[in-house]
């Protein structure tokens, strides 16, 4: 049972770029809250690795579009994760490898589309929402905006530790690499870019722990009254 009462429909934004803590404190925001945590990443992951999966050149956008319409259908994207033929695949999504996929697949306009009203009718009921349009594009009436960035070189360690936790050995410098690589990707593509939305709180975590982080939003979220 959660300490906090959220208020009715509750909608949190969570954006920032690769590394920068936002998937973890989005869950431990919606669990001190008892709120649905969405993390619309893996919904892009789903569908670069799909699309690779099926032998796609994901570099073709039209080849990719041709298989957009079916990978959503089969796609069933609930708070614990994505299913897919009746199956947790979200684990199977956590890699670096797809996250590359993914960067891709969401550069695309008409893909980012296809999602757009899928995220909304998620959130409508009340939720923590994290990736990298939230503010800014799916939910820009969200009642409650954070940005979260870090250093790349600290993104890039709490990546490698993820990394390392799950069994995969990545060195450092090459993750380093990668996501210099995701983040101009992500900023720089025309539609939906990696960007802070104007009211969004930012907060910067290269120095912070991860549950100062948490107290933080937490206050806010208090001093505005959306949750007692
Ligand atoms: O947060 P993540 O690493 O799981 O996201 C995977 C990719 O999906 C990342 O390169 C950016 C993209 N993405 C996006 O464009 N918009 C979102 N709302 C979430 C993720």
């Amino acid at each position: 049972m959660s300490q906090w009462n959220p208020a009715k429909g509750l909608r949190i934004a969570i954006d920032g770029p690769s590394g920068s803590g936002k998937g973890t404190i989005a869950v431990m925001v919606g669990e001190a809250l008892g709120l649905a945590v969405m993390d619309t990443g893996l919904l892009y992951r789903f569908l670069g690795w799909r699309a690779n999966d099926l032998g796609v050149d994901l570099d073709d956008e039209s080849a990719v579009v041709a298989v957009i319409d079916n990978a959503v259908a089969d796609m069933d994207w609930r708070a614990e994760g994505i299913f897919f033929e009746n199956r947790d695949c979200t684990p199977l999504l956590r890699g670096e490898d797809v996250g590359a996929c993914a960067s891709k697949v969401a550069a695309i306009p008409s893909v980012r589309k296809q999602l757009l009203e899928l995220q909304r009718k998620i959130a409508a009921s009340g939720c923590v929402m994290d990736g990298r349009d939230i503010g800014t594009v799916v939910l820009p009436d969200a009642e409650a905006k954070f940005f979260l960035t870090a250093s790349p070189r600290e993104r890039a360690r709490r990546r490698w530790e993820q990394l390392q936790q799950g069994g995969e050995e990545v060195a450092l410098d090459q993750i380093v690499d990668d996501l210099k690589a995701r983040d101009a990707r992500d900023s720089g593509r025309d539609c939906s870019p990696l960007e802070r939305a104007k009211d969004a709180i930012e907060i910067d975590s290269t120095t912070m722990r991860i549950d100062e982080v948490v107290d933080r939003i937490l206050a806010v979220l208090e001093r505005r009254k959306l949750i007692s």
